[in-house]
């Protein structure tokens, strides 16, 4: 039996104060569903005022990136040793905005100037081992984008990143890991994936751990849908067979919303 995850991804919002003042709003309105995995990840500055103030509830500390070196000149890297020094257990890798993968044009984000921040496949796979080395279990981000599924290259780009991610690693640390099937034109953009669709995906992933690993840790594996999880949505992609939680973006960033999609989580 796979527990459900629900992890809010508030990627670069809130400070120090509006993070704990969340907690405060939010625990009561899930402390009666304790059977659902709750994951706060927060920016790095945040961390550190949330672990206290998450003291007496289940809710678990996550981060959205992490470096796999454990320490040396790395001038803005976090090392996977600090996260957990500050309380966190998860911890978000290849977010499609990490990959450069946006859903959404950004006039102001020149592709001459900053294509991206530098996430492949191959520092996936490295950021993922040192997460697990650590301690953490990574929440592995995988999808296509627009043009990718337009052109019928869905299946393709998403075992291929999945693959790609569990190179070298073994079956009890697969069997632990949480994938994150995010298809990068829903994320932020109000346009859910079809919860039929969402489930054939995450069906793709399960499968693709399984060719590798068999069959009894694919079973464990658990595997999120995110990309405009909402309350009004959550409940219909997350009694699909395969959609074992959600990792949301937008509606994370409001107490009563992400409480209401932990709530409609199946019992
Ligand atoms: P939204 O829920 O805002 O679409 O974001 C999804 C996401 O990227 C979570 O990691």
């Amino acid at each position: 039996m796979r527990r459900t995850i629900i992890a809010g991804n508030w990627k670069m919002h809130k400070t120090t104060a509006e993070a704990v003042a969340f907690i405060h709003e939010i625990a009561p309105l899930i402390q009666d569903r304790a059977d659902v995995e709750v994951v706060l990840c927060a920016p790095y500055v945040a961390l550190y005022p949330m672990r206290d103030a998450l003291a007496g509830t289940t809710i678990l500390l996550g981060a959205q990136d992490v470096f796999w070196k454990t320490k040396g000149a790395y001038t803005g890297q976090i090392a996977p040793g600090m996260l957990t020094d500050v309380g966190v257990s998860y911890v978000i890798v290849g977010h499609s905005e990490m990959r450069g993968r946006f859903g959404v044009p950004e006039p102001d984000f020149d592709e001459t100037i900053l294509r991206h921040f530098g996430e492949t496949d191959a520092s996936v796979n490295r950021k993922l081992k040192a997460a697990f080395e650590a301690g953490m279990t990574p929440i592995c981000c995988v999808g296509e984008t627009i043009s990718e599924r337009k052109a019928g290259q869905t299946d393709a780009i998403v075992s291929d990143q999945t693959t790609k991610a569990l190179e070298g690693v073994p079956a009890d640390l697969a069997a632990r890991l949480v994938f994150a099937y995010e298809p990068v034109w829903a994320i932020g953009t109000g346009e859910v994936c079809d919860s039929d669709e969402a489930n054939r995906v995450c069906g793709l992933i399960r499968s693709t751990v399984e060719k590798l690993y068999g069959a009894d840790v694919a079973a464990q594996t658990r595997i999120q849908y995110g990309g405009s999880v909402k309350p009004d949505n959550a409940a219909e992609l997350l009694a699909k067979e395969h959609i074992d939680g959600a990792l949301v973006g937008g509606a994370s960033l409001k107490p009563a919303d992400l409480a209401a999609i932990v709530q409609a989580s199946p019992k």
